[in-house]
């Protein structure tokens, strides 16, 4: 039987109802990918894993919470979406609307966005707006044209977008048969991160599993102000989904991580590229550098000993790292961080030579 999305299959957890009209593009169901070369670098007793959310159909993780919002949305009567983006959210909330025929506006920071996820807002159709301003100058902006507009925000301040986004959490337990011991992952908004928490803790109260997960939520270091504990006036780094200087669900992503007794930190650009390329090289995974921040953290927590209590505690655990966004999102900085292809004449000799190739 084929898949059906989100909402039908984890129906009765989500704000919805039979007369609820289902916007669906079949998102979810996300594989959960065993690392090798990765896990290796913990011994034989940790498994680390990776949430493969590049897989959806807008090739993000926002579609789980955009199926929800805009389903929801048109319930209510909506004509029209809007959102601030860096990009992914941009992608799914134009996706969406085009197959429920809603109006969508995005207002997007110029120049700062991604060349994928432009390219998927403007041939969805979607009216996209550039403001020459910053990604939390956007937030504000569609904030204060909602209180006063009848247009539907689908940020993740729309509680509808978190509701779908943890269906993920949903996901991992019911493959692994329990929550794995730890979840690290990337946080710029924060609506992520508050999403998975509470998927977590609603999962557990019902009793599907009985533990919960430590959160390990990562930030670039030049766009860290859950870390620094103050917002970022002019936040930079190369991974332009998480370049965000004041998260609009601040409390709750800092609430995920103490409730779970894990941490938000920091890691460096070229920790991040680092990441990048090893998932790239070494696992087969193709990602956006947003999501590689989190396989920069778990490399940065690892080196730091920071599992090796775990490790004596609790002979055997698993780690899932959330991979939120695919690498063709971002395919600009994929080839800059990469060597150029050799030029050579037609000829066999040549090639093999430039391929380095000795038989
Ligand atoms: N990874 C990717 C690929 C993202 O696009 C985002 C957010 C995040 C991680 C962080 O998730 O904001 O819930 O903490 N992208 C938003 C957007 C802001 O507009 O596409 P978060």
């Amino acid at each position: 039987m084929q898949w059906e999305g989100v909402i039908r299959h984890y129906f009765k957890h989500l704000p919805v109802s039979e007369k609820t009209p289902v916007v669906t593009l079949l998102e979810g169901n996300t594989p959960l990918i065993l690392t090798t070369n990765i896990s290796r670098m913990f011994g034989e007793h940790v498994r680390v894993y990776l949430k493969y959310e590049g897989l959806n159909p807008t090739a993000s993780f926002k579609d789980r919470g955009m199926t929800v919002a805009v389903s929801c949305a048109l319930e209510r009567g909506a004509k029209a979406i809007i959102c601030a983006s860096t990009g992914n959210t941009s992608a799914s909330a134009s996706a969406y609307a085009a197959k429920s025929n809603l109006n969508c506006i995005v207002v997007i920071p110029e120049g700062a966005i991604a060349l994928g996820k432009l390219s998927q807002a403007l041939v969805h159709g979607a009216k996209v707006v550039a403001i020459k301003g910053n990604f939390d100058d956007a937030l504000a902006l569609v904030r204060k044209i909602t209180s006063r507009y009848p247009v539907e925000l689908v940020n993740s301040l729309n509680p509808d977008r978190i509701e779908g986004q943890k269906t993920a959490a949903f996901e991992i337990c019911d493959v692994l048969g329990k929550a794995p011991e730890f979840q690290v992952m990337p946080v710029g908004n924060a609506g992520n991160i508050t999403a998975y928490w509470k998927g977590y803790k609603e999962y557990k109260e019902i009793g599907n599993v009985d533990s919960l997960p430590r959160i390990l939520g990562f930030q670039a270091a030049g766009a860290a102000p859950l870390v620094e504990g103050y917002p970022v006036k002019n936040p930079k780094t190369v991974a332009t989904a998480i370049k965000i200087g004041n998260p609009a669900r601040w409390k709750e992503a800092v609430a995920a991580a103490e409730e779970s007794k894990g941490l938000i930190d920091k890691v460096e650009d070229e920790e991040i590229l680092h990441a990048y390329r090893l998932l790239a090289q070494k696992e087969g995974i193709f990602v956006e550098p947003a999501s590689a921040a989190c396989v920069a953290g778990l490399i940065k927590l690892n080196k730091i000993g920071y599992f090796n209590k775990y490790k004596k505690v609790d002979s055997k655990f698993d780690i899932v790292c959330i991979l939120t966004g695919h690498g063709l999102k971002d395919p600009d900085v994929a080839v800059r961080e990469s060597p150029p292809p050799e030029v050579v004449p037609p000829d066999e000799g040549a090639v093999l030579e430039a391929a380095n190739f000795k038989g």
